[in-house]
């Protein structure tokens, strides 16, 4: 079992209010939040502060992907925040610069490796050489010898990461679902005892918690699936 909680929810609203309504429902089931695109660009990183004042952690979800000065002055400022993750791309250039402009700071860089709404023939059609398997073993390589912190990648691929990066590499798995719960656009998914077992650190969960007519239930029954799935071993 992990020593951490490993239960990171995704807020994918278009107004804080929606998301400090979310929060206000969830009390004290969940204590780390990620923020994304939408929330990001409707509340700006005044709500990022506000959430890591009122003693939340915070994920910022912004992929970055641009010329290795911009990633690096953009990365300075989200040290700033006081977010605790940030993801980029798993292009080496961006790893680097992101890299040198997180500096001394506390924040935990996470490369993507590829989408986990993204299967074989997804990156086929956009002109990869390669299916989602070995793109995903490249960047982590990649990601190791550049001194990112952690990757995101979908819980299928968290065994065979681990493996190959050891216990110290950070593993995020989105992509998670309860048995019986909606995948929506997700192709890879596993439940979120699985994706543990399968050696990933946290999980982001979304529209399972986000949609569900009681919240703070639906990450109460997610805890108690973990608990019994690793208990039962
Ligand atoms: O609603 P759901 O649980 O599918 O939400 C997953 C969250 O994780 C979304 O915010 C999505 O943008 C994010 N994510 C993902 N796959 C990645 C990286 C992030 O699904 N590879």
């Amino acid at each position: 079992m992990q020593n951490h909680d490993p239960i990171i929810i995704a807020l994918d609203f278009d107004s804080p209010g929606e998301a400090r309504s979310l929060i206000r429902l969830l009390g004290d089931q969940a204590g780390f939040y990620k923020v994304g695109l939408e929330l990001f660009t409707a509340a700006g990183p005044d709500f990022v502060r506000e959430l890591v004042a009122s003693g939340k952690r915070v994920f910022l979800d912004l992929k970055f992907f641009d010329i290795g000065e911009t990633v690096k002055r953009a990365t300075e400022q989200v040290s700033r925040l006081g977010a605790s993750f940030l993801t980029i791309h798993g292009s080496p250039q961006v790893m680097r610069a992101a890299h040198a402009g997180r500096e001394s700071s506390l924040l935990k860089l996470l490369a993507v490796t590829v989408l986990t709404s993204l299967d074989d023939d997804d990156l086929l059609e956009a002109g990869y050489q390669c299916g989602v398997r070995d793109l995903v073993h490249l960047v982590v390589r990649k990601a190791l010898e550049t001194g990112i912190d952690g990757v995101i990648a979908s819980p299928r691929e968290a065994v065979s990461l681990r493996a190959q990066a050891g216990p110290d590499l950070i593993l995020v798995s989105p992509g998670v679902r309860s048995r019986g719960a909606s995948p929506g656009d997700q192709k890879r998914t596993a439940t979120p005892a699985e994706a543990l077992e399968a050696g990933a650190d946290y999980l982001v969960i979304g529209r399972q918690v986000t949609r569900a007519a009681d919240p703070a239930g639906a990450v109460s029954q997610i805890r108690e699936e973990i608990r019994f799935a690793l208990t039962a071993q």
